[in-house]
């Protein structure tokens, strides 16, 4: 067996896997999300750690087989967030999250001391809020007693891993988020460092995400009941192992994901191609790999928003349920997801959302299928601009909260005008994390193989022609929104 963690933004998830590529246990925990400030949002790292123990002793309380055939445990995280620690290992404030946009002037400070032509070509991507570098700028700027504090920083699961182990390191898919790494070169940029001033020290050791990297803890090993014997595997960003977790292992193939936020991951076999800055280009986690993905910030989120404020007593199911009554195009209303600024496209954190064309026929059930078509269109805007840039896209992998329901992998399909296939776990990342444990605890030769074994299609979902036609006009009103509302807002 293997374990893989997916430190995600709302929760901790654990998937016990076996070798033939089955969950055959699977626990989740929730942890809170801070966000003091319009734009703000942080965490508490002990949440974490505190929920992840949780989450692995009652995953092993629940399994009936012997403990010691668990052989590997590996790691995804919730990308770019960032962790700062002192000489002691002490964390000096929360984290600041992925989705945090306080940091739009450090955004500027990078792009005029470094340059666009050398960010495209060094980190390849431009310099935006989410990204680990303008948090760290921020804190210097804002709070330099912190600053003056920190020995090193972290991303989120490297610093979950380093409680469960005492080691310290990041590998390179994560450490792509930060806009510190040169990502063909696979290390840190010095010229990057001294155009900013950022001391190289400041960064940790990397190692790719099926390295081994150490074992747990004796207290640790004692409280969850996992052997001390058990290999730690790296791991790396949750969109890289989603990719892994979906198959994205070949160029040509496409994933979609829907959680906290929505992304379109496609796989590069080198770093050479030119997006330029359009869509993120990151190291895989799969060995000498990369992707290219695109990002709606608020994607799942927006759904848990619109629930949260205006259906609190209902499940998700039951609102999609009503949803599903509702014609393709929401009888008119239609939503932008902008709750926290958008990223691609628009590269804008100050722009929000929009309800447009309500009228008072709308019930709840229109703005519920309004929410979801919204973040599939923002989706759509990704895969635009790869089928722009060449890419062919006549079929996705849906992973994620977007892919549990028939009615949302309808309406991938027909507004991607792409077949969409959900594959046998929507557990994309954790998946992802188990299968570099089982690789790097040498099960498989090549990821590929541990894919081949571990991985099939449970469903496939065709776009219907009537529904496509009627999305690809509504498409160009919804692109249409931005520009409109960026006036007013
Ligand atoms: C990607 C990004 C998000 C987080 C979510 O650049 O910021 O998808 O990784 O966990």
């Amino acid at each position: 067996y293997v374990i893989g963690v997916d430190l995600g933004t709302s929760a901790v998830k654990l998937l016990l896997v076996n070798q033939k590529g089955k969950v055959v246990q699977e626990v989740s925990k929730e942890y809170p999300l801070m966000q003091e400030k319009a734009g703000y949002s942080e965490q508490n790292p002990e949440d974490w750690v505190e929920q992840a123990i949780a989450g692995l002793t009652e995953l092993t309380d629940r399994f009936s087989g012997n403990l010691s055939d668990i052989e590997g445990i590996s790691f995804s995280g919730q990308m770019h967030g960032l962790v700062l620690v002192d000489d002691s290992h002490e964390v000096i404030r929360p984290a600041i999250l992925w989705n945090d946009t306080r940091t739009t002037a450090e955004c500027r400070e990078i792009t005029t001391c470094v340059g666009e032509d050398t960010l495209l070509e060094i980190p390849k991507n431009m310099a935006l809020e989410g990204f680990t570098l303008t948090k760290i700028l921020w804190v210097r700027k804002h709070e330099p007693e912190n600053y003056a504090k920190a020995k090193l920083f972290l991303l989120p699961k490297d610093y979950l891993r380093f409680r469960l182990t005492g080691q310290l390191h990041m590998d390179y898919s994560d450490a792509a988020g930060t806009l510190l790494l040169d990502i063909k070169k696979r290390s840190w940029s010095k010229e990057i460092c001294e155009a900013l001033d950022i001391h190289p020290d400041l960064c940790p050791q990397l190692v790719p995400s099926h390295e081994m990297v150490g074992s747990f803890k004796r207290e640790i090993a004692e409280k969850t009941g996992l052997s001390e014997e058990m290999k730690v595997f790296a791991g790396g960003a949750d969109n890289a192992c989603g990719a892994i977790g979906s198959g994205i292992l070949e160029e040509g193939k496409t994933m979609v994901s829907i959680g906290t936020s929505g992304v379109v991951v496609s796989y590069e076999a080198n770093g050479d191609k030119s997006f330029e800055g359009k869509v993120h280009y990151m190291n895989h986690a799969a060995p000498d790999a990369y992707y290219t993905m695109g990002v709606t910030l608020s994607a799942g989120h927006s759904l848990s928003w619109f629930k949260n404020t205006f259906a609190k007593e209902r499940t998700f199911d039951d609102l999609i349920k009503e949803a599903k009554d509702v014609p393709a195009g929401a009888n008119g209303l239609l939503f932008t997801p902008y709750l926290a600024g958008e990223r691609t496209p628009h590269v804008d954190a100050s722009i929000r959302g929009s309800f447009i064309g309500m009228d008072s026929s709308h019930e709840r059930k229109h703005f519920t299928r309004a929410v979801i078509e919204g973040i599939t269109f923002s989706l759509n805007e990704s895969v635009e601009i790869f089928r722009e840039h060449g890419k062919v896209i006549d079929k996705v992998i849906a992973i994620g909260g977007g892919a549990k329901s028939e009615l949302w992998l309808q309406i991938q399909a027909d507004v991607f005008d792409a077949a969409v296939i959900k594959p046998n776990s929507e557990q994309g990342p954790g998946m992802g994390a188990a299968m570099l444990a089982a690789y790097g605890a040498g099960w498989f030769e090549t990821l590929q193989e541990c894919a081949s074994v571990f991985l099939e299609d449970a469903k496939r979902v065709e776009p219907i022609p009537e529904n496509v036609e009627k999305y690809k006009e509504l498409f160009k009103l919804y692109k249409s929104v931005y520009g409109s509302t960026r006036q007013v807002n």
